[in-house]
């Protein structure tokens, strides 16, 4: 076995307060075979806690399959995930093993697993109960070694109510619940994160490092992130690309303001732009346009009606 595994902690930047509920299940539960159930908004990182846990626990050494459960046909899925025996249907000439088998020892990540179509629920639940699988055309029962992990950003609950979740399957998914907070509720997450991301982006753009301006960072830090990090990866990337030097500025992260020329505007003009720019920039999202726009939201909804851009 390798030396040393990774702490989930060491791995990801998680030092906010908020945070620290989520680490110390994430320590205790990193080493059990327990059945994990990541929530949490989009592009909070449950795939890359996944990776985490695998890589923190006994398995570490077997392979960690992602089964990502909304990108598979309905039709291809079965085969796909519980492989088939010669003969199953046309074209099958051989035994093949499903990515479940493939699997053994390691770790299985159910991705998207909201997006589960209900027949192939009813198969996973025996997989998670028995610990065994059939393959397609098959009789034989055959034992599955492997830890689940599953992650969605969908309200399970919410889709058991509605009918379209299996509560049986919920509940053997929810036997160690792990919900990740959106960056919003741990913004002191922002700027450590942003720097280690920048490590990473500089070393793939190739460049020797790349810091941000102090007013860069406090708009970072003032940003709602509806994406999570993953929008803010993308906004560092893009704002690594638009800059020449090492120190990236805050025009990099909103676009650049406007350039002068031709008429001198009237500061109402300048201010209706400003707030059309701030708008569109943060598709439409007035808390976020009014931190950047550096005045509150009472004003900015104010300032809406005022110049008509639909308050
Ligand atoms: N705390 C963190 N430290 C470093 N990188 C992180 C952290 N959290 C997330 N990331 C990175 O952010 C990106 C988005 O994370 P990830 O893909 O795991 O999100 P997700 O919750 O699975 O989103 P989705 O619901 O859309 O699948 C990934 O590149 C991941 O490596
Ligand atoms: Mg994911």
């Amino acid at each position: 076995m390798s030396p040393l595994p990774d702490t989930p902690a060491r791995t990801l930047t998680w030092g906010a307060a908020a945070m620290k509920p989520v680490v110390a299940a994430v320590e205790r539960v990193a080493a059990t075979d327990a059945t994990v159930l990541l929530t949490g908004e989009s592009g909070v990182g449950k795939t890359a806690l996944a990776r985490a846990l695998h890589r923190a626990g006994a398995r570490r050494d077997r392979p960690f399959v992602v089964i990502n459960c909304g990108a598979l046909s309905p039709s291809l899925l079965e085969a796909e995930l519980f492989g088939y025996e010669a003969g199953a249907f046309t074209g099958a000439d051989a035994r093949r093993c499903g990515r479940l088998e493939a699997a053994a020892g390691g770790t299985v990540l159910l991705d998207e697993v909201g997006e589960l179509p209900l027949a192939t629920q009813t198969r996973f639940l025996r997989v998670l109960q028995a610990r065994t699988l059939r393959r397609v055309g098959g009789i034989d029962e055959v034992p599955l070694d492997v830890r689940f992990i599953a992650a969605t950003h969908r309200d399970l609950p919410g889709l058991v109510e509605q009918g379209r979740f299996r509560a049986d399957l919920y509940h053997r998914l929810a036997v160690f619940p792990i919900h990740l907070p959106p960056l919003r509720a741990r913004r002191a997450d922002i700027a450590p994160l942003a720097q280690r991301l920048l490590g990473d982006i500089a070393a793939r753009l190739g460049c020797p490092g790349l810091d941000l301006d102090p007013e860069a960072a406090r708009w970072l830090v003032g940003c709602d992130w509806p994406g999570n990090v993953r929008a803010l990866i993308n906004a560092l990337e893009r704002a690594a690309i638009m800059t020449d030097g090492e120190t990236i500025g805050v025009d990099a992260l909103i676009g650049p303001r406007r350039s002068r020329g031709g008429r001198p505007r009237s500061m109402a003009e300048v201010e209706r732009d400003a707030i059309e720019h701030a708008l569109a920039y943060t598709d439409g999202h007035r808390r976020q346009a009014a931190e950047i726009l550096g005045i509150g939201l009472r004003t900015l909804y104010d300032k809406l009606k005022r110049y008509d851009l639909g308050g």
